[in-house]
Order: structure tokens, then C-alpha cells, then sequence
């Protein structure tokens, strides 16, 4: 696999308008800072700590929000706020006709009730406005520039919201699967890529049986399961860190999937530099140890400058039973905040109650590493309404993915947002 060693750019999406306001602005701070120095000079030695900090930051970092609300929109909170319904909402900024949209969450083209309301829900953060997604501007901005996602199938949800978004301003569009993804596009007049990495656990896993010779599983009684590599990311993503320069991570909904991995008939069986881990451990700590391993790997990995983003749990919401026990979500529209509290409280223990569970370890995970927190979960937890249900007469009905156009696009907005308020360094 080609590795991009060549390649050392940071992340910088300076436009050539917002470049000149730069130059301006490092004027303004070179000036300031001559001023500080020469009156630390004649005044005294006595040093000031705020006077110090005041020059540090400035010459090591650049904001590169060129939104006028920027100083705002970093102190701002998205993921705390209201869903508006707004009947008079734009267009949505892609429609069913985008290939890229996987069928079963084409809600529109699939006939889910309700479809076209979905995206007249607005997102209102308590504190700050979210300014609307603008494609061409966004393209113009990021030259250059490749975005990984890697993750389970929601993280793909989210990838194809961009891509839709994207495709209709962007002229040719070379399709291919950059460092290993799944699949990965290059809009060729900005030379920006965008690509999934598709991965359930982000360490690497496989079938286990027991083996006649005996060790040390077996001995403790194991037949079946899964070998999980705690120090061993999938080879689906290994080489995105190296190579795109921002990435959005997720892992999740397979820790909390008993019908693939039974505790009993097909249990997860971590291994560590190739031998198992005994006494074995549970799934819950099991996944502590690979978010650690793998956000270790990420960080080595990942070259200077690159942004990295986990995503928080996406909530599913089936009701009286869950994905395969004939669980629905027939909602059309978004739950009330003590619905809300009955879906997913922890102390409930309902169905769906996984998804702040796993933010727990997230958060647990995340804390004084280079990854940056993209919470998405409290916005989705309303949205039991934006599930493609039984869109498209599928066997299982499902609530756990998200309808395109839907709140996924809503999440990439939460992302720009956060894009454009990070101080990239020089
Ligand atoms: C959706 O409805 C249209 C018109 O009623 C019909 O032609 C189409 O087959 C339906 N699609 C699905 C997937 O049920
Ligand atoms: C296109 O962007 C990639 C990074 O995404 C970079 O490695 C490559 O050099 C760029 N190509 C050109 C022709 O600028
Ligand atoms: C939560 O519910 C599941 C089954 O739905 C059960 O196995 C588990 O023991 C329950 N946990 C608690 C803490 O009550």
C-alpha cells in the first residue's frame, strides 16, 4: 500500500480572500507585539505573566475562522439546544437522487411516512447560531485537503451525507478507495478527497475456535468466539492516520450487540501481542483497552497538524423489542424531552440504553489525548422520527440508521462548525 510520507502539509484551509485578512492580522499582531516588547523594554524587567501569554499564543497560532461570528462560534456548544420546525425550511441540500445514498436509508425514494419533514427540523444550539452548510465555499476552503472517516456504519451514514452535500457543486468526482477505504472520492477541481474506512471495533477481529491441542482458553472452556486484537487496528484503516489530514473516528453500536457477539455462544476474546488476555475481559473493559491502544496508534501515527475527531454515540430507538424481537419506530416527530428521558436513561435500562453507556467510555478515552470530541448524541436522542422505519419494505425495520437527506447532515454541519473554529499551528 502506497504510504504519503511526501506529504507533510498540515491542515490549513486558508482561502486566498481570508489569506489577505491574515496578512493584515499578522501585521496587527507583529505591531502589537513590537509595542509590548519596546514598553517592557524602557518600563521594567518585572515580568508580567499576562503580558507573556498575551505574546505566546498569538505567534504560534492563527484562527482561521473567516465567519464574522468566529470568536463566538469557538466558545459555542452545539450540541446543547432545540429542535425548530420550520415549515418553510430551504430545499434540502441534496435530494434522493443521490447515488451514493445506500438504499435502505433512502427514505424519500423508499416512501417512509413522513420523509420530507425530516429536514424541516432545524437545530438551534442554546447559546449560538449554526450557520448553514455552504458546499462551494466549504470546497473552496479545504484544497487540497483529505477527510477519513472511519467507523461502523453510521460513520458511513455521516460520509455519504457529506458526499451528497458536496457532489452537486463540485464538478468531476474520480472515484477510488484512498489508503485502503471502503470507498473514497476525489472532487478534481479542488483536489479534495473524502473517504470511509469501514471498521466495527477499530481493532482488528476475527473468528476463534478452539483448537485441539488446548491453551489457555480452552482450558477455561472456550469453543467459539472472536480473536479481538486490543493492539491491532483493522487493516481497513491502518494507513488513513498517515494519510488523510482530518479524521472522524466512531466505534460503538457491535460492543453492544449480543446477536453477533453472544456473550456465551460467540463471546469477544481479547488478545494482546498475539497471546489472550486471562482472565478475559469483558466486553465494557474491553472496549476501554482498545480506545486506549487505538487512540495511542492514531496519535503516533497521524502526522503534525492533523485534526482528529471522535464522534459520540448515534442513539438508536426501538420500541417494544429490539432490531430483530419486531422493535419499531413509527414516530413522526422528534421526541419531547421526557420521552427523551425514557428512551435512554441509564437508570431505565430500555433497550436503547447503550448509547450513553458508550459515551461514558468515550469520554473516559478521549480525555487529554489529541482527539477532539464531535458530540452528536443529545441532538439525535430527539430524532426518533428520522430512522428509515420500514422505508423501502426492508425484513427488519430500522431505527438505528438515519435517513438521507436527515440528521446526519445536521452532524456535518456540528463539524464545519468545529472545523473552522480550530487554531491550526504554524
Ligand atoms: C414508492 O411509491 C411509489 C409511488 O406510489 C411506487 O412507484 C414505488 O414503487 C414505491 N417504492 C417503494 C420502494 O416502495
Ligand atoms: C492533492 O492533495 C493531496 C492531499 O489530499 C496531496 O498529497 C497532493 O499533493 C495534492 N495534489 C496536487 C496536484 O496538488
Ligand atoms: C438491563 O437489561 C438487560 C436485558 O434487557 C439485562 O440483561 C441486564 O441485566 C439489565 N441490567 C440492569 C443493570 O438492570
Amino acid at each position: 500500500m502506497a504510504t504519503n510520507h511526501h506529504f507533510k502539509r498540515p491542515y490549513q484551509p486558508l482561502s486566498s480572500s481570508s489569506t489577505s485578512y491574515f496578512y493584515i492580522f499578522v501585521s496587527i499582531i507583529g505591531l502589537t507585539v513590537l509595542l509590548l516588547v519596546f514598553s517592557h523594554y524602557i518600563t521594567s524587567y518585572s515580568t508580567s505573566p499576562i503580558r507573556l501569554e498575551l505574546i505566546k499564543p498569538i505567534k504560534q497560532y492563527v484562527p482561521v475562522n473567516n465567519d464574522n461570528n468566529g470568536a463566538e462560534s469557538a466558545a459555542c456548544d452545539y450540541s446543547e439546544g432545540k429542535w425548530f420546525y420550520d415549515p418553510t425550511a430551504r430545499p434540502p441540500r441534496y435530494d434522493e437522487t443521490c447515488k451514493e445514498i445506500y438504499k435502505g436509508w433512502n427514505c424519500i425514494a423508499g416512501n417512509r411516512s413522513g420523509a420530507a419533514e425530516i429536514v424541516k427540523w432545524r437545530w438551534q444550539p442554546n447559546h449560538c447560531a449554526l450557520t448553514p452548510f455552504d458546499p462551494l465555499r466549504f470546497l473552496e476552503s479545504h484544497r487540497d485537503i483529505s477527510i477519513g472517516f472511519v467507523g461502523d456504519s453510521l460513520n458511513r451514514n455521516m460520509f455519504v451525507s457529506l458526499f451528497c452535500s458536496l457532489r452537486r457543486v463540485a464538478g468531476e468526482i474520480k472515484k477510488w478507495r484512498p489508503a485502503g477505504a471502503d470507498r473514497g472520492f476525489t472532487f478534481l477541481k479542488y483536489n479534495f478527497t473524502i473517504a470511509y474506512h469501514r471498521t466495527n471495533l477499530l481493532a482488528r477481529y476475527g473468528r476463534w475456535s478452539a483448537n485441539a491441542k488446548g491453551g489457555v482458553l480452552e482450558s477455561l472452556g472456550y469453543k467459539e468466539g472472536y480473536r479481538v486484537d486490543v493492539d491491532v487496528p483493522e487493516g481497513t484503516w491502518a494507513e488513513a492516520p498517515s494519510f488523510h489530514n482530518i479524521l472522524i473516528y466512531n466505534t460503538g453500536h457491535w460492543w453492544w450487540a449480543p446477536s453477533k457477539f453472544d456473550p456465551v455462544k460467540s463471546p469477544m476474546l481479547f488478545h494482546e501481542k498475539g497471546q489472550p488476555l486471562v482472565p478475559p475481559l469483558s466486553p465494557e473493559t474491553g472496549l476501554d483497552v482498545v480506545l486506549r491502544r487505538m487512540i495511542s496508534y492514531v496519535e503516533e501515527k497521524a502526522r503534525p497538524g492533523t485534526v482528529l475527531f471522535f464522534r459520540t454515540q448515534s442513539p438508536r430507538h426501538f420500541e417494544g423489542g429490539d432490531w430483530d424481537q419486531g422493535g419499531s419506530c413509527a414516530h413522526l416527530q422528534p421526541l419531547s424531552l421526557e420521552e427523551v428521558e425514557q428512551f435512554f436513561s441509564v437508570e431505565n435500562n430500555g433497550t436503547n440504553v447503550e448509547v450513553r453507556l458508550v459515551n461514558e467510555h468515550l469520554y473516559e478515552a478521549i480525555k487529554g489525548s489529541a482527539f477532539r470530541l464531535l458530540d452528536v448524541t443529545r441532538m439525535s436522542e430527539f430524532r426518533a422520527d428520522a430512522h428509515p422505519s420500514a422505508a423501502g419494505g426492508k425484513k427488519h425495520v430500522d431505527c438505528m440508521h438515519w435517513c438521507l437527506p436527515g440528521i446526519t447532515d445536521t452532524w456535518n454541519d456540528l463539524f464545519i462548525a468545529h472545523l473552522s473554529s480550530i487554531k491550526v499551528r504554524y
